[in-house]
C-alpha cells in the first residue's frame, strides 16, 4: 500500500455500514437503464468501478413516483420489478469489497409531463426555468402519496440488496424544492418557516426509516448554495444540515451545489472551474455537524483528494468523472501508481455532454465507458500471432492504436513528424481555460510507454520508409488539415484558427473571426486574441455564438469571459467574402447585406479537410492498411480515440 495516503484508505463507519475507503462514486445519469429498469449493462457499468477499489457508490436517482419522468431513462424504483435488476448490481458489486447506496429521488417541477401525460408535482406552482412547464401545487393527499412513494422504493431497494439510500435533496428534486423559499411559497404547515419547509424531509426520511431500521444506511444530498437571487444560501444549507443532524435519522451528509435546470455549469464544473470549486461548502456543513460528509466538485487525483481530506473538509471524497474515465484509480493510487491513472480532463464532452443527449454515457478517453462487459478491464484479448504494426502519426488517435496494438502483444512502431505527440490536442490545450487537455497526451504516452511502444518522434512517415519495415500492419493516423470556407478561400490577411495557436503570426489590431464550427477553435481563440488587447468579433451563421459549448456546460463561463473582454458576438450571418480590409456577409433571415470596414485580420474555423496522402500513397502495397481518426474524417477526439481503440483491438 502506498504510504502517500495516511486518510483516502482508511475505513470509515456510515451508520451499520462499513467502508474500505473514501473514494465515493456518487450518483450520476448514465442512460444505461432499459425500459425503466436496471439491467445489465448498469450493472456491469458500477461493477467496473467495484473492482476498480471505489469504497461507495451511488446509483444514479431512483425515482419513487409516476408523476416523475425528467428524462427517457429514469429508473423507476416504485415498480417492484426493478427489484431483480438491483440484486444483479448490488451481487456484482459486493464481490470487490464496495459498498452501494441507492439514490432515491422525485425531480418535482424539474421535469416535464412529456413522457407521463401528468401533471408535474412541486411545493408550489412555480415553473422551472428550463422545463417551463406550472406544476402542480401539491396537496396533502399527494404529498402524503409521495411520501408513501419513497417508502415503498425503500423496500425494493431493501429487497434488492443494496447497503444504504441515499435522499437526494440537492440540485434537482422536490426535497429541494421544498427546502427552498424560491420555489416553496406554501402557506400549510410545509411552508413559510424553516421547520414548516423541513417538515417533508423529515417526513421522508422517517418513513424511509422505517422500512429500513438500522440495518440499511441513510444519507442525504442537499445543494450547498443554489446561486440564485431567494434561493438557499450556503448559510441556509449548513443551518438544514445542523437540524437534519440533530433530528437523528440520517447517517451521513453529500454535498452537491446549485440548481440542475438552472446552473448544471455548477453541479458539473468544466475545467474553467477550479478544481475542488465546492469543497468550501462541505467543510462549511462539516464543522456543523457531527456525520460524515461528502465533498464534491473536480476533485480529479488522489493527492487532492487526499489533501481535502487532511485538512478536515471532508470525510468522504466524491469523483465521479474521475472514476468515469479511469474507473481503477482507487486501485492505482492504493499501489502507488498514480502515473497510471488516466486523469480525467474536466471537458464534460462525452460524460454530461452525451447524456444531455439522451445517449449512454461515454467518455473521451475510456472506450469502455457504457461497454464494460465486453470492453473493461481484462476484456482485451492477446493478438493469437504478435505481429508488426507500425502507425503512422501521434496524435490520439495514432497514440490510442498504438497502445491498444502494444497491450494486445504486438510490437508496434509509432512514428510522429513533430518532436512531440498531442497532434491538434497539444494545439487546443494551448487555448484559455483549455490546458487540461494535456492530461490527455500524457495519459497516452504513459500506457505507450508502459506497453512498450516504439516511439519515433521527429520523423515523417513516408511511403518508402514505412514499406523498408516490412510491417504487417500499418494504421495510418496523420490527422486533417486546416482550411478556409470555400467562398472566402484566397482573401488577403486570413488565418485559419489553427495557425493563429500553430504559428503565432502578427495579427492587426481588428480581428474577425468567422465561426463555422461553433465550438472551441472560433471561441478560444477570440478569448486568446482579447486577452491580448486585439478588438475581436466573432461572427457565426447559428442562431448564437458558441453553441456547441452548450452541451458540455462551458457555455455561461465562456459568455462571462467574453463579455468581459469586449468581444462582440453577431449570429445569424453568413459571411460571404473578404476584400482587402472589408468583409461582406448577408443576414440569414432578412437578407439585409452586412459589411465591416477597418478588418485588420479575419480568422476563420471551418472544418478541416482530411489530410490521407499517406494512406493512399500506401493502398495495394501493405497486406493490412488502416485509417483511423481525423485523416478518415474529421472529427472530435472521442472518434479519434475510438477507431484507434476499435481498429488495434482488431489486429
Ligand atoms: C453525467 C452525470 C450525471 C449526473 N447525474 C446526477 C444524478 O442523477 N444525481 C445526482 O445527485 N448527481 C448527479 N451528478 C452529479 C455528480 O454526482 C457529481 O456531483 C458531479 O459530477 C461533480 O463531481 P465530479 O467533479 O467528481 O464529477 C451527475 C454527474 C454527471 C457527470
Ligand atoms: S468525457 Fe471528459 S469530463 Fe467526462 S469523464 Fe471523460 S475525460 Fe472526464
Amino acid at each position: 500500500m502506498s504510504r502517500a495516503y495516511r486518510y483516502l484508505f482508511q475505513n470509515i463507519q456510515i451508520g451499520p455500514v462499513r467502508l474500505n475507503n473514501r473514494i465515493v462514486f456518487t450518483a450520476h445519469l448514465t442512460n444505461l437503464s432499459e425500459n425503466g429498469l436496471p439491467g445489465e449493462r448498469l450493472a456491469y457499468y458500477y461493477r467496473e468501478r467495484a473492482r476498480g477499489g471505489a469504497g461507495l457508490i451511488i446509483t444514479e436517482e431512483q425515482s419513487v413516483h409516476p408523476t416523475d419522468r425528467a428524462y427517457e431513462k429514469l429508473i423507476e424504483a416504485y415498480r417492484e420489478d426493478v427489484i431483480p435488476g438491483y440484486r444483479l448490481i448490488t451481487g456484482m458489486v459486493h464481490q470487490y469489497g464496495t459498498k452501494i447506496f441507492a439514490q432515491l429521488n422525485h425531480n418535482g417541477n424539474q421535469g416535464s409531463s412529456i413522457y407521463t401525460g401528468l401533471p408535474l408535482w412541486a411545493p408550489s406552482p412555480v415553473r422551472d426555468p428550463l422545463f417551463r412547464e406550472v406544476p402542480k401545487e401539491m396537496d396533502r393527499f399527494d404529498i402524503a402519496r409521495l411520501v408513501a412513494g419513497y417508502a415503498l422504493a425503500a423496500v425494493h431497494v431493501r429487497e434488492g440488496g443494496f447497503d444504504g439510500l441515499e435522499l437526494q435533496a440537492s440540485h434537482s428534486s422536490i426535497l429541494r424544492q421544498f427546502l427552498s423559499p424560491l420555489t416553496n411559497h406554501r402557506r400549510d404547515q410545509y411552508g413559510g418557516s424553516l421547520d414548516n419547509r423541513l417538515r417533508l424531509v423529515l417526513e421522508v426520511a422517517a418513513a424511509v426509516r422505517n422500512v429500513v431500521g438500522e440495518q440499511l444506511a441513510l444519507g442525504i444530498r442537499l445543494s450547498g448554495d443554489e446561486f440564485t437571487d431567494g434561493g438557499l444560501t450556503l448559510e441556509d444549507t449548513v443551518e438544514i444540515a445542523r437540524r437534519l443532524d440533530q433530528a437523528g435519522l440520517f447517517d451521513y451528509i453529500n454535498t452537491s451545489v446549485g440548481i440542475a435546470t438552472r446552473n448544471l455549469y455548477l453541479v458539473e464544473g468544466s475545467m474553467a472551474m477550479p478544481p475542488g470549486y465546492s469543497v468550501y461548502m462541505s467543510s462549511a456543513i462539516r464543522k456543523a455537524v457531527k456525520i460524515p460528509v461528502v465533498a464534491v466538485g473536480r476533485i480529479k487525483d488522489p493527492v487532492q483528494a487526499e489533501q481535502i481530506l487532511r485538512e478536515g473538509h471532508a470525510d468522504l471524497i466524491g469523483m465521479v468523472r474521475a472514476q468515469i474515465a479511469d474507473p481503477w484509480l482507487a486501485n492505482k493510487a492504493l499501489q502507488g501508481m498514480n502515473d497510471s491513472i488516466r486523469t480525467c480532463l474536466s471537458c464534460n464532452q462525452d460524460c454530461i455532454g452525451r447524456v444531455g443527449l439522451n445517449k449512454t454515457i461515454g467518455c473521451v478517453q475510456n472506450p469502455a465507458v457504457g461497454q464494460e462487459k465486453t470492453r473493461g478491464e481484462g476484456c482485451l484479448q492477446p493478438a493469437p500471432k504478435s505481429r508488426l504494426v507500425l502507425v503512422a502519426g501521434g496524435g490520439p488517435a495514432g497514440l490510442a492504436a498504438a497502445k491498444t496494438a502494444a497491450l494486445r502483444g504486438h510490437r508496434v512502431i509509432l512514428w510522429e513528424k513533430e518532436d512531440v505527440c498531442g497532434g491538434q490536442v497539444r494545439l487546443a490545450a494551448r487555448l484559455p481555460y483549455r490546458e487540461e487537455f494535456l492530461d490527455l497526451i500524457r495519459n497516452l504516452r504513459h500506457c505507450l510507454e508502459e506497453a512498450g511502444v516504439e516511439l519515433r518522434l521527429g520523423c515523417a512517415a513516408s511511403p518508402e520508409k514505412i514499406l523498408a519495415e516490412k510491417p504487417d500492419a500499418v494504421i495510418v493516423a496523420t490527422g486533417s488539415l486546416p482550411q478556409h470556407p470555400p467562398a472566402l478561400a484566397g482573401g488577403e490577411n486570413l488565418y485559419t484558427a489553427r495557425q493563429v495557436l500553430e504559428e503565432e503570426p502578427e495579427l492587426g489590431q481588428n480581428v474577425l473571426v468567422v465561426d463555422l464550427q461553433g465550438f472551441y477553435q472560433a471561441a478560444g481563440v477570440a478569448e486568446l486574441l482579447a486577452g491580448r488587447g486585439k478588438r475581436v468579433e466573432i461572427v457565426s451563421p447559428n442562431l448564437y455564438v458558441g453553441q456547441g459549448l452548450g452541451p458540455t456546460l462551458d457555455l455561461e463561463m465562456w459568455y462571462r469571459r467574453a463579455h468581459q473582454l469586449g468581444i462582440t458576438m453577431t449570429p445569424d450571418v453568413t459571411v460571404l467574402a473578404v476584400e482587402g480590409s472589408t468583409v461582406r456577409g448577408v443576414h440569414n433571415y432578412s437578407g439585409r447585406e452586412v459589411e465591416w470596414r477597418g478588418v485588420d485580420s479575419v480568422v476563420t474555423a471551418a472544418p478541416n479537410r482530411v489530410n490521407d496522402e499517406l494512406y493512399f500513397a500506401l493502398k495495394g502495397k501493405v497486406a493490412a492498411l488502416y485509417r483511423i481518426g481525423d485523416c478518415l474524417a474529421p472529427r472530435r477526439v472521442d472518434a479519434a480515440i475510438l477507431e484507434g481503440y476499435r481498429v488495434a483491438a482488431g489486429l
